[in-house]
């Protein structure tokens, strides 16, 4: 019997209208459009301002358009990842109200935490549930608020961030097509340099803890840039390597969408050219777990079936992997 491949057969996208400039940042804070454009390639960045909404609105509306897309109905999804660092509560799970707000009844749903590489470590974990033959139709997402645990008093972290969210669908098949490989990776030594201090079983939230600021991003950026730089270079060209993939194979190369900088010396580690490379920082800053399916979502009709795609993606924990796609479609 031949192999079950997960492919991606559909995605869905979704931003939020409102839109935060560098200018409009720079009268909040001692900060310029030149510095963050220079240091972080990034122009601007979409915030959800709708009241009381949070990660699984704009999850919902992404999935509302690969449903119309794709013709897919919620009685035809089984299971349900969600890659957030902001999920909607603590509990329960922003993959349980998804799938509610979607009428989806008979999924398994459930929410993973790998901070920014969190959609591909979901992705990878929905290929491995598809691959035992059990599931047929799974959605896996990135979404994120970023917004609801940002700092706008920091102007070290307060440029970076942005909300979204995208979502893919993947079937089994057993073409060779969809999922062929990843590689992913946890150093925990990393956490302490990039994290949401409180909130937490170790620090529950108190008013020492909210007037310490300690319920938003806190992170060390030279020494994450540091070690992203590394390990994401470093990840992308080892599964080209393990996979005999030279840089003229590769049609595509998606990478989480964090700093210019860190997405150049990807470029430069798999020698991919410039133009294959999936860019669209400068819209949305880092949405977190939702970079790289916002890329997918809008580069779609780009690709073609059986296209090469590299994936890559660092994140706290620290966590960082690549996953190598050929496309289905
Ligand atoms: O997505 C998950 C993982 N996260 C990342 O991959 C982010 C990794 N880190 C980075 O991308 C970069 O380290 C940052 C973008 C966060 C910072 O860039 P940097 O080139 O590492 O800047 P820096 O922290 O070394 O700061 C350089 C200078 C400092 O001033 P002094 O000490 O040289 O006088 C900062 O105070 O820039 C100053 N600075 C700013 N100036 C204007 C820091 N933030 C700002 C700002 N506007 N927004």
């Amino acid at each position: 019997m031949s192999k079950i491949h997960a492919v991606i057969t559909g995605v869905g996208g979704y931003v939020p209208e409102y839109v935060l400039d560098n200018h409009e940042l720079s009268t909040m804070m001692d900060t310029s459009d030149e510095w963050i454009t220079t240091r972080v390639g990034i122009k601007e960045r979409r915030i959800l301002k709708e009241p009381n909404t949070g990660t699984s609105y704009m999850a919902v509306k992404a999935a509302e358009g690969l449903f119309a897309k794709t013709g897919t109905k919620p009685e035809d999804i089984d299971l349900i990842l969600v890659g957030t660092t902001t999920p909607d509560y603590i509990f329960p799970s922003c993959a349980s109200i998804i799938a509610d707000k979607l009428g989806i009844k008979n999924a398994l749903a459930f929410d993973l935490q790998a901070a920014c590489s969190g959609f591909i470590v979901a992705l990878t974990n929905a290929a491995s549930f598809i691959e035992t033959g059990r599931y047929k139709k799974v959605l896996v997402f990135g979404a994120e608020k970023m917004s609801s645990i940002t700092n706008y008093d920091d102007r070290t972290t307060a440029p970076l961030f942005g909300d979204g969210a995208g979502v893919v669908l993947l079937e089994p098949t057993t073409e060779e097509l969809g999922v062929m490989d990843s590689l992913l990776s946890t150093d925990g030594s990393g956490s302490k340099h990039l994290m949401l201090k409180a909130g937490g079983s170790a620090y529950p939230a108190s008013l020492e803890t909210i007037q310490k600021h300690e319920h938003t991003i806190y992170q060390e950026g030279q020494y994450v840039f540091k070690h992203a730089v590394t390990n994401m270079a470093g990840v992308s060209g080892d599964i080209m390597d393990k996979n005999n993939l030279k840089s003229e194979d590769i049609n595509w190369l998606i990478p989480h969408q964090a700093n210019l900088r860190i997405i150049d010396a990807v470029v430069s580690r798999t020698g991919v050219p410039y133009e294959r490379v999936i860019i669209n920082i400068e819209k949305y800053g880092n949405t977190s777990a939702a970079t790289i399916p916002i890329c997918i979502w809008e580069a779609e009709k780009k690709f073609k079936k059986g296209d090469n795609i590299i994936l890559t993606a660092f994140g706290a924990g620290f966590t960082w992997g690549a996953v190598w796609l050929k496309w289905g479609y």
